[in-house]
């Protein structure tokens, strides 16, 4: 389990913190979302449980030791991609599993079946700079998978999507929560994204960055069900707490603005 207690992060020569006592707790199972306007400290929180960043205040840990550096067991899928141009989309999602140890037939296996979960099957030979933007950031999420991490630290996974392969990724990041028994934590701009998959949903507000609200909206598990996608989304529950989020940024914005 991933534990943040208290956090504050201060970047040099800025008036106000990026981050201010936040604090949450991500175990197996859980899919933590957080949405909030640009500039609210999403990436910054990101940073600090990945590792890159360290805190001002306050403290990670994982299962019970202090998160210093990053660590095989949480994996990060970057804002924007951060493939290895010199390697080949195949061996771009294999690189973790090299690294740790994983023999070359176990390797091309998991390589296989993830690519083909994402919907890349065809293009594992070609180089990630031969790919549309959306197409990286695929394998970037498909790298992740396929590691043996315990923790997916998503950055806006699926911003550079269209429509309708966001939501069939919405989907496949649904299943792999439920079979592989791990932590997610993700960000988003879109509040259907973030109320669709969350099991808990922090709304965060910048200047200082900082958790305004914290929902468990529980339509992933209606998912998990068997319930159909378009059937939650247009749920009467869905709409009524869509809107009351979107309330939310709107007065956020206005008080900002006043
Ligand atoms: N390396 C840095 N040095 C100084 N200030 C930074 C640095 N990185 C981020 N900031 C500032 O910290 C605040 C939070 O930035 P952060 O990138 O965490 O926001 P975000 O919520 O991820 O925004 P977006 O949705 O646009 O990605 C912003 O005011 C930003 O300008
Ligand atoms: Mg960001």
């Amino acid at each position: 389990m991933l534990q943040a207690h208290n956090l504050g992060v201060t970047y040099p020569g800025q008036a106000s913190p990026a981050l201010q006592h936040v604090s949450l707790q991500l175990g197996e199972g859980d899919l933590v979302v957080a949405l909030g306007p640009s500039g609210c400290g999403k990436s910054t929180l990101l940073g600090v449980l990945a590792g890159f960043i360290a805190p001002s205040e306050g403290s990670v840990s994982f299962d019970g030791q202090p998160v210093t550096a990053p660590g095989v067991e949480r994996a990060v899928v970057f804002q924007h991609d951060a493939l290895l141009p010199w390697l080949n989309v195949a061996d771009n999602v294999a690189f973790g599993l090299k690294l740790q140890g994983v023999d070359k037939a176990r390797r091309q296996q998991v390589v296989a079946d993830t690519l083909q979960l994402v919907g890349l099957a065809d293009v594992g030979r070609k180089y990630t700079w031969q790919l549309s933007g959306g197409m990286r950031q695929r394998v970037g999420i498909a790298r992740a998978i396929a590691s043996q991490s315990k923790i997916l630290l998503m950055d806006e996974p699926f911003g550079a999507l269209d429509a309708f392969t966001r939501e069939q990724m919405q989907q496949l990041l649904l299943s792999v929560w439920q079979h592989a028994g791990r932590g997610i934590f993700l960000i988003t701009h879109d509040i259907e994204e973030a109320l669709f998959l969350a099991t808990e949903l922090v709304l965060m507000s910048p200047g200082p960055g900082r958790i305004v609200q914290r929902l468990r909206p529980g339509f992933s598990q209606r998912y998990r069900d068997g319930e159909d996608v378009r059937a939650i989304k247009s749920d009467p529950d869905f709409i009524a707490l869509r809107e009351q989020l979107l309330r939310s940024l709107f007065a956020q914005r206005q008080a900002e603005a006043a």
